[in-house]
């Protein structure tokens, strides 16, 4: 055959290659009937409509294209549910299929390689994890037993409030010091912050700052995630800082678990007296079926760590700023609180069942400020389809709850902060009433959801019962600034600073 013959066969074989390559393609595309939502661009996908606050860009596309969208972030489809009859689709028809995570570069990056619970793929070691919570770290008899330690950390908030009475105070500051002098307690045996205790090797400040980083982190839209080929640039700088950050945390791990270790060592039947102690018991554990190592054992402290601290403070904060604006309601709470407990005692644990008005409290500020407003990202494990439309496997799934916790067609003046809708009704935030899911829901739902809530409940009661709280000068109510920051938790955007006026015998802050 002729070369110039040889090439127009060639030509010829390669076109009706491609024809059917592009055929099967389209017919394929055809076939699949995604959700509805904006034409993406090439490249960036639809990024260039989602703002600093991406709930609520998200929200306001939702608006717009119904409560199941697709949208696509750089090469990646993300299905947004946000309705109540999406939100059970996801995360409870179908909860195995979206049980995974995406990868990101938070997870590989700040969490040893997706070792810990909340990035850790859905398979045999995030079951196993999630088995440990249940059975071991966050059992009722394990969270009961350190009560003494939530009540003590109460007590120090209050009396340093005190102390400071009738003078402007960073709400948030203090409240985090105390979610993270009781989580450092449970999980890691003592308060390895504290200056004044042997063993410290960071300050309070710094680790709350490594703290705050981290949720920053874990929430931001790193573009690396959505646009692989350009994550080498990593143009927002993102994961230079997350680099920075985990070799932080390291440092300080490797010192809890070395102590860890030595206390430890030679003990015959040694009992685990926290979190850290139970978790290196995993380890040594050779029957385990999937082996627990070093790196996954400072990858779930730090979880722990950093689940329970943030979440609490952020929420208390948000309760205290939304009374702050209708002072009205604080008069509510008081009026229960000094019927229900009196003004000679502090609130305790046990009291918490009998304050309803405080629990509608809690409950409306989770409807409104929802630490995660779109839950963590979950993963499509296989092809499904959900209400008629097709959702391909490794598809990032989003349940907006902040829409929901402001859909109309739920709530009676959504945007209205009205603790009062709650009475006499049968929503609970514990992941049964999916119009409230602030802890999500499902085989993913927060392992840590009923130490988070002793926390918030004690803590905001005992702040209502023990102080009056104010604006510092003539600052008025409407002047407060509700803004939020996007992370993995949504903080107000500018700290409430706010004065506290003891309302109880002094003797009782004399602790
Ligand atoms: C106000 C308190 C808290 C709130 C609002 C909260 C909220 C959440 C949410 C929304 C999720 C994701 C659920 C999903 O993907 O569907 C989550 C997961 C998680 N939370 Fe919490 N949380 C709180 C307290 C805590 C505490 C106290 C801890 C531990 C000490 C904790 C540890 C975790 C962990 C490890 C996960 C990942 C679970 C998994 O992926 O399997 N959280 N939390």
């Amino acid at each position: 055959m002729e070369s110039g013959t040889w090439a127009s066969y060639v030509a010829a074989w390669l076109a009706t290659v491609a024809l059917i390559l592009l055929s099967t393609h389209l017919r394929r595309r055809r076939k699949l009937n995604l959700p509805p939502g904006p034409k993406p661009w090439p490249i960036i996908g639809n990024l260039n409509l989602i703002g600093a606050l991406p709930h609520r860009s998200i929200h306001e596309l939702s608006q717009k294209y119904g409560p199941i969208m697709q949208l696509r972030f750089g090469s990646f489809p993300v299905v947004v549910g946000s309705s109540v009859a999406m939100a059970k689709l996801f995360l409870k028809t179908h909860d195995v299929t979206f049980a995974s995570r995406p990868k990101t570069a938070a997870g590989k990056y700040t969490t040893y390689n997706y070792s810990d619970i909340t990035w850790s793929p859905y398979g045999p070691y995030w079951r196993q994890a999630r088995k440990m919570c249940l059975m071991e770290l966050f059992s009722a008899r394990r969270l009961e037993s350190y009560e003494y330690i939530r009540v003590e950390e109460t007590k120090s908030l209050l009396s340093s409030l005190y102390k400071q009475s009738n003078s402007p105070v960073d709400l948030k500051d203090h409240l985090s010091t105390v979610s993270l002098n009781v989580i450092s307690r449970m999980v890691l045996g003592k308060k390895y912050l504290d200056e004044n205790v042997e063993g410290s090797i960071v300050t309070p400040e710094e680790f709350k700052k490594m703290l705050d980083e981290l949720f920053l982190l874990s929430g931001v839209l790193n573009i690396g995630d959505s646009i692989p080929w350009i994550d080498f640039l990593d143009l927002q700088g993102y994961v230079k800082r997350m680099k920075v950050l985990s070799k932080k945390f390291d440092r300080f791990l490797e010192h809890v678990l070395d102590e860890h270790n030595a206390r430890r060592k030679g003990v015959e039947n040694y009992v685990a007296k926290d979190m850290v102690d139970v978790l290196l018991q995993f380890a040594d554990d050779p029957t385990l079926e999937v082996k627990l190592e070093r790196h996954g054992v400072k990858a779930f402290t730090q979880d722990l760590i950093a689940g329970g601290t943030e979440s609490s403070a952020v929420t208390v904060e948000w309760a205290i700023s939304e009374l702050l604006r209708k002072p009205e309601l604080f008069d509510k709470a008081t009026e229960e609180l000094d019927r229900v407990i009196g003004k000679e005692r502090w609130v305790e644990e046990k009291d918490i069942p009998n304050l309803p008005y405080l629990d509608t409290i809690v409950k409306e500020t989770m409807r409104m400020h929802p630490v995660a407003p779109m839950l963590v990202p979950r993963f499509s494990r296989e092809d499904i389809k959900i209400a008629d439309y097709d959702i391909p496997k490794d598809t990032r799934v989003l349940v907006n709850v902040w829409t929901i916790g402001r859909d109309p067609e739920i709530w009676d003046q959504p945007n209205e902060f009205i603790p009062e809708r709650f009475i006499g009704k049968n929503i609970d935030v514990k992941g049964q009433d999916f119009e409230l899911l602030p802890f999500g829901t499902g085989r993913r739902m927060c392992p840590g959801y009923s130490l988070g809530l002793k926390v918030i409940q004690s803590s905001l009661a005992n702040l209502l019962h023990g102080f009056k709280w104010k604006l510092p000068g003539d600052m008025k109510p409407g002047d407060l600034s509700m803004e939020e920051i996007f992370g993995l938790s949504t903080p107000k955007k500018i700290p409430l600073v706010a004065m506290a006026e003891p309302r109880l015998p002094a003797h009782l802050y004399d602790m």
